[in-house]
């Protein structure tokens, strides 16, 4: 039976009612619906509506009912019940009778069903949290072991100036933190607790909500019933900072699959996470990364879909809200599975040192260093920039480096050029130079590893047991 059977005197449609069903998604609130009837059971002792005896012998039975899903979620799929309320509701009235029925009392599917979704978003956020700490993690380790590895950096996809590996992983790093902190902010803001709004109106029972939002682990309870029932804002914020931190990932992806090529070479992916083709078989695919980089999309669709979802939406409560969790729980899956897949990839990464020098040293990544010379014998920039533009041709034209030119050669372009240029071309004089903060010069790098180290510890130290 539905649970609204007494106002209808005809079966359902079988067609509308596969239609109306959401069990099939919302059975992964089970626990998160549970774990509110409980609180919500304790809170209507509070009004007299349940005795003592009542609640304990409901309690029990969710506690049991807890396990069963706990061990195996699946069971319910196997119910043609409408949803996870209706699937929660039906199992205690089988158990505990007519007291069962009882439970709903003061309280909507609603309120409910937002309570619920907010309760698996928080455990989720700390799921997605600890990924991306642990990836942070390993970028840090890899930008230890590579501080001296030079390689190109790149605009355009044009060699531009030298780099170390140390600092394109650092680069993730900060990208990876402010994910972090954009999570950490929406768990603030989410973090109020809707149960005891009812329908929309709010609950004729007079709870203590406060007291029930802390019971849930909720810093607080919403002050006003309608936004409460219709507020998605965190499940917008949850697909926003889904969708930008995937952006993250693509770029890395990207990154990588480049640094892959049998052109750049920087990189060796292990054999563990690459596929080969079926037809030809010297190939070593980056299947993994590709992945990421594809799936940003499905994350970003699921953005767009719940705010053209939510747009112009009447208050409160529209069954257009259903659509909001298949998007959400796709979305924080893919977001979780892709952060935990580049960890894999990075601890089996193999960086081709010798190739990433080699092509560092290559393409006139050191120009800039040789203008920056000349404004220090007096030239000024623009015109510097110039006579380097025209030595580079020069070197080109002989197919080879700027540090291979002679001094005499050199001399043709500027008299100014003196024998102390070519320490100034050198790959270390380069990096060295850059020293101003967040440089890539050593010293810089190595204070960036030591701040996101600091900024790591500090996280764990507050988010972890
Ligand atoms: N399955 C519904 C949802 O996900 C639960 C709330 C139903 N409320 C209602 N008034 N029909 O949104």
């Amino acid at each position: 039976m539905s649970l609204w059977g007494g106002r209808f005197s005809k079966e359902l449609n079988e067609q509308f009612k596969e239609f109306n069903n959401s069990l099939s998604i919302d059975y992964r609130l089970a626990e998160e619906d549970i774990l509110a009837s409980i609180a919500w059971s304790k809170a209507l002792v509070t009004v007299n509506v349940l005795s003592s005896a009542e609640q304990q012998k409901l309690e029990a039975s969710l506690c049991e009912l807890l396990e069963e899903v706990r061990i195996n979620p699946e069971v319910i799929l196997k119910s043609n019940q409408e949803d996870i309320h209706s699937w929660v509701e039906n199992k205690l009235i089988k158990t505990v009778g007519l007291l069962g029925k009882k439970l709903h009392t003061g309280r909507s599917r609603n309120d409910q069903i937002t309570t619920d979704l907010k309760l698996w978003c928080k455990k989720h956020i700390t799921f997605l949290l600890d990924a991306i700490y642990k990836l942070q993690k390993t970028l840090i380790i890899i930008a230890e072991a590579n501080q001296h590895s030079h390689m190109p950096g790149y605009t355009h996809l044009q060699r531009a100036q030298p780099i170390t590996f140390a600092h394109w992983c650092l680069a993730y790093v900060e990208m990876l933190a402010r994910d972090q902190d954009r999570l950490q902010d929406t768990l603030k803001r989410l973090n109020v607790s809707p149960l005891g709004c009812g329908a929309l109106a709010g609950t004729t029972y007079n709870v203590d909500r406060e007291q029930l939002a802390i019971w849930l682990g909720f810093s607080a309870a919403n002050d006003n019933s309608l936004d409460a029932v219709s507020d998605r804002d965190y499940v917008l914020e949850l697909l926003s900072n889904a969708s930008i931190s995937m952006v993250h990932l693509s770029r890395f992806a990207e990154d990588i699959i480049f640094f892959n090529t049998g052109e750049a070479n920087f990189i060796e992916l292990s054999d563990m996470i690459t596929s080969g083709s079926s037809l030809m078989p010297q190939k070593k695919n980056p299947d993994a990364l590709e992945l990421i980089r594809g799936k940003c999309g499905r994350v970003h669709g699921a953005l767009t879909a719940i705010t053209m979802m939510l747009k112009g939406l009447p208050l409160a409560y529209n069954k257009d809200m259903q659509e909001d969790k298949e998007a959400l729980f796709d979305a924080l899956d893919t977001w979780l599975s892709c952060l935990n897949i580049t960890i894999l990839v990075l601890n089996n990464i193999e960086v081709k040192r010798i190739n990433c020098q080699k092509a560092a040293e290559q393409g006139y990544a050191n120009s800039t260093e040789l203008a920056d010379y000349l404004v220090t014998k007096g030239i000024p920039f623009r015109e510097a920039h110039h006579i380097v533009g025209k030595i580079v041709i020069e070197a080109s034209k002989q197919g080879i480096s700027l540090k291979a030119l002679k001094l005499s050669q050199f001399k043709e372009f500027s008299s100014l050029i003196e024998d102390d240029i070519y320490s100034v071309l050198s790959l270390e004089s380069c990096l060295k130079k850059r020293n101003a903060q967040g440089g890539v010069s050593a010293q810089q790098v190595t204070i960036a590893i030591n701040k996101a180290k600091k900024r790591l510890y500090n996280f764990s130290i507050s988010h972890k047991t």
